[in-house]
């Protein structure tokens, strides 16, 4: 038989087990840790995609430093690709005898003349391909290993998507444009301008200037 005494000790404990214990309805966890846990266990990364933002552009996928991404295809944007359409013979045996000059419109613009010329990035003897400082080759959809040479602090923070830019957006596959996208190689820096915002606290500064 249950007295009066009991019934209050039991209906107090139950209360207190309601109390205190953790309701594990629907989408209720213990703590935040647990919900991250819990919510993820069926989920298998996003659905969303770039890929139609790329589908336009060639691209060919690189694995840097443990990252493999895409990048756009370059030689079928260079016009004067095949070189070796008229780079059959040495640079020198090239020139012509009225000092036309074939590349008039490129000056070099890149660090000074004892620092690089010409052939610190083309190769006379396989004008189809890049070379590198220490004469390796180089496909030009490949120039960002050129760049890497001297800008390996561009070079690091480009592979993990920190310098430049991507294609498309966050979602992948991810696309990210390659260094000659933005820098033209043969004179890379980009001019300085003014900032679009007009700064209204110089004019502040100058007016204050006036009235002391
Ligand atoms: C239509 C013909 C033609 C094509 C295509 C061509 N070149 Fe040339 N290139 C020349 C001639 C001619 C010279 C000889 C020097 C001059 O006239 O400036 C030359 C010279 C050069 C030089 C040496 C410049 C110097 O001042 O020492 C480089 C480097 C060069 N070409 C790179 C390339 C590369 C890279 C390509 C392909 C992306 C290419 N050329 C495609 C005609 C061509
Ligand atoms: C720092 C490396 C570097 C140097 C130095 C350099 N180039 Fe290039 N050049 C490149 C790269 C990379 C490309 C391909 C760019 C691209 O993908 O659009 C290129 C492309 C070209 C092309 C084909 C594109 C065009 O504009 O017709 C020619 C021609 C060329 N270079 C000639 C020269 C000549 C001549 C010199 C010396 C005056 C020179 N380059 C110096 C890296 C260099
Ligand atoms: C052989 C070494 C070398 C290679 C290869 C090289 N660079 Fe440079 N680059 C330099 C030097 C040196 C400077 C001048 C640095 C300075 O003025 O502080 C420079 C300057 C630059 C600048 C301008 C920096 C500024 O302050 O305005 C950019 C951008 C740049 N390089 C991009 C590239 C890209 C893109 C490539 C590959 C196509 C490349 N470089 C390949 C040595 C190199
Ligand atoms: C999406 C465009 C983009 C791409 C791709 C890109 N850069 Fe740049 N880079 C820039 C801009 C914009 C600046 C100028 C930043 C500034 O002035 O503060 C810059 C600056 C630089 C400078 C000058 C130093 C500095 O920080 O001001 C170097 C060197 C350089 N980039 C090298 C590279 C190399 C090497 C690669 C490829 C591995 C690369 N960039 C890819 C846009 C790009």
């Amino acid at each position: 038989m249950m007295n009066r005494k009991h019934y209050i000790y039991i209906l107090s404990c139950t209360l207190l087990v309601v109390l205190f214990s953790c309701k594990h309805g629907e989408g209720e966890y213990h703590s935040l840790h647990d919900k991250i846990e819990g919510e993820s266990k069926n989920y298998h990364g996003t659905s969303l995609s770039s890929e139609t933002y790329i589908d336009d552009i060639k691209t060919i996928e690189v694995t840097e430093g443990g990252h493999t991404f895409l990048i756009p295809e370059r030689k079928s944007q260079i016009k004067s690709f095949a070189c070796i359409e008229c780079h059959t013979k040495p640079v020198g045996e090239l020139k012509s005898k009225d000092a036309k000059k074939a590349h008039w419109d490129i000056n070099l613009a890149h660090a000074d003349g004892n620092t690089m010329n010409c052939a610190t990035c083309h190769n006379g003897n396989d004008m189809n391909n890049l070379n590198t400082l220490t004469g390796n080759t180089v496909d030009f959809n490949s120039s960002y290993k050129l760049c890497s040479q001297c800008h390996s602090t561009q070079f690091e923070d480009w592979k993990g998507g920190a310098h430049g830019k991507r294609i498309g957006g966050w979602a992948p596959p991810r696309a990210s444009f390659t260094c000659v996208n933005c820098h033209n190689p043969h004179s890379p820096s980009f001019e300085t301008r003014w900032p679009s915002r007009f700064n209204t606290e110089q004019i502040d500064e100058a007016h204050e200037g006036l009235e002391h």
